[in-house]
């Protein structure tokens, strides 16, 4: 019968024909195969009698290749493992060379394995990220499913440019040698694929709510686009975002349902990922280690999930989180790079990560920023100058979500879109949710691979999505 590692490990059929199928991480005394097929982070030893096995089929027993083996599960005699196969046939799949294979039984670094995306997904590492990514994926979708929301796809490439998230990516089939020019020397779209400019989107906000002021409580988790030339560790060109919209939520019904929200995906992550996390804890230990004292995490990968689950996320205003920081040591021994002079100011990640990992050593949700600081479509509070906006804060992340309550009434959203020189015909559609039936309603958007960082514990975000789009990288 054919089985995975996973099912082998967790069924041990003693004594019975098995068949599986794997990569060989590692062939050691011409008689221990370390095999892996992905399905746990685990391999299968597998033992050959090399005096029975023809040595042209031995040589070819290298890290990388691919194998079948057929044989009878036993009790291992060695240590290290409950059980192993003993061989009884062996074909091999798919040769590896083991002088060019890059992914050798050694440690390589991430840098490295950056480079060589397409193999470095057989690593421990990676596999446990990447299983750990697909279970947090499916987590989202259980909450949102469970919990009365409906899932809906937004378009990816969009016509509409008013959100203003970030700098776009063209989507366009003109000639980029010679494309067609207006009378007053412009490109003329009108003669492009879809008659107008068009790009990728940058969030599926807009769509979705006019969803929800249909369908009530919706959700989008697709792939969204930023143009911005940003070299962090936090920030990628193509990144998954999740965005649920919700009628007749505001700002803190929405603050709630996030804090829930992340919660139980982090529990989920928690209960099915135990031995990838165990194991990432472990990597990270290491990591740890090589870095100066002062930048070392107390805590344990375990520790900090659970902290997160465990503990009410503190609300701060905008307001009383600029007196903190105002009065903060690094801004009065001027350490911060942008120091806090007044209200108004647009917090930096540096700010954020103050309050998070030194002042309330917490997630922090902050609410009601400066309406100049924030999107046209968020709500006015009665003073004017505040808008129901809300980040949530996360230690060594920054910010992992932003959301907000939105602006239903049309009179305000109208004049903010006016002072704002946004043409009112671009957002005709929008605009029409607040003519047909309005309703308070709130969302917000959680950015996925900054999730995953944090339940992986992986510092750079380029290593928690298969293939990284970054500024000047689009291999693959
Ligand atoms: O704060 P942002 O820009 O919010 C929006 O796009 C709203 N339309 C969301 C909403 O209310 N429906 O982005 C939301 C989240 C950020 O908090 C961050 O986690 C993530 O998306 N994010 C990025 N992740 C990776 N790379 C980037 N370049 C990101 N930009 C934002
Ligand atoms: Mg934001």
């Amino acid at each position: 019968m054919q089985f995975t590692v996973k099912e082998l490990l967790a069924q041990s059929p003693l004594q019975q024909d098995i068949k599986i199928n794997g990569w060989v991480r590692t062939f050691r005394s011409n008689r221990f195969i370390a095999l892996n097929d992905g399905s746990t982070l685990q391999n299968i030893q597998c033992v050959i009698d090399f005096e029975q096995t023809n040595p042209e089929i031995l040589k070819r027993i290298t890290t990388g290749a691919c194998l079948q083996i057929k044989g009878i599960l036993e009790e291992s005699q060695g240590k290290g493992q409950k059980v192993e196969i003993k061989v009884s046939d062996l074909t091999i799949l798919g040769d590896s060379d083991a002088e060019t294979f890059p992914i050798q039984p050694k440690k390589h670094s991430l840098e490295f394995l950056r480079e060589n995306a397409h193999l470095r997904v057989r690593t421990n590492t990676f596999a446990a990220v990447m299983r750990v990514r697909s279970a947090l994926a499916f987590a989202v979708h259980q909450y949102f499913q469970k919990n009365g929301f409906f899932y809906v796809n937004t378009p990816i490439i969009t016509g509409s440019d008013a959100e203003g998230a970030g700098e776009m990516f063209r989507v366009s089939t003109l000639n980029p040698k010679s494309p067609p020019i207006t009378q007053d020397g412009k490109i003329d779209y009108t003669e492009d694929f879809f008659g107008k400019e068009t790009n990728l989107t940058v969030s599926g906000q807009l769509e979705a709510e006019t969803f929800a002021m249909a369908l009530g409580k919706v959700y989008t988790f697709g792939p969204t686009f930023r143009a911005e030339n940003s070299n962090t560790s936090r920030h990628l060109a193509e990144f998954w975002m999740i965005e649920p919209e919700m009628a007749f939520y505001d700002l803190d019904a929405n603050m709630d349902l996030a804090e829930d929200f992340i919660k139980n995906v982090v529990s989920y992550a928690i209960a099915n990922c135990a031995e990838d996390l165990t194991f990432l804890e472990a990597r990270l230990l290491e990591e740890e280690k090589t870095k100066p004292q002062q930048e070392r995490s107390d805590l344990k990968l375990s520790d900090k999930l659970d902290f997160v689950v465990n503990n009410r996320f503190v609300r701060l205003s905008y307001t009383e989180a600029i007196d903190i920081l105002k009065n903060s040591t690094p801004n009065k021994k001027k350490k911060f790079k942008y120091l806090i002079e007044e209200w108004g100011a647009d917090l930096q990640s540096e700010h954020e990560r103050y309050l998070v990992e030194k002042h309330f050593q917490c997630p922090v949700i902050l609410f009601d920023y400066p309406a100049k600081i924030k999107a046209f479509y968020m709500r006015l509070n009665e003073d004017k100058k505040t808008v129901r906006a809300m980040d949530i804060l996360f230690p060594g992340i920054g910010e992992i979500v932003g959301g907000s309550q939105r602006e239903e009434r049309l009179e305000v959203l109208q004049q903010k879109i006016a002072d704002l020189g946004i043409d009112e015909k671009e957002l005709w559609w929008y605009l029409d949710l607040r003519r047909f039936g309005t309703a308070v309603h709130s969302g917000f958007g959680l950015g996925f691979e900054r999730l995953v960082q944090f339940v992986t514990g992986m510092g750079n975000i380029r290593d928690v999505i298969p293939y990284p789009r970054t500024p000047k990288n689009a291999e693959f």
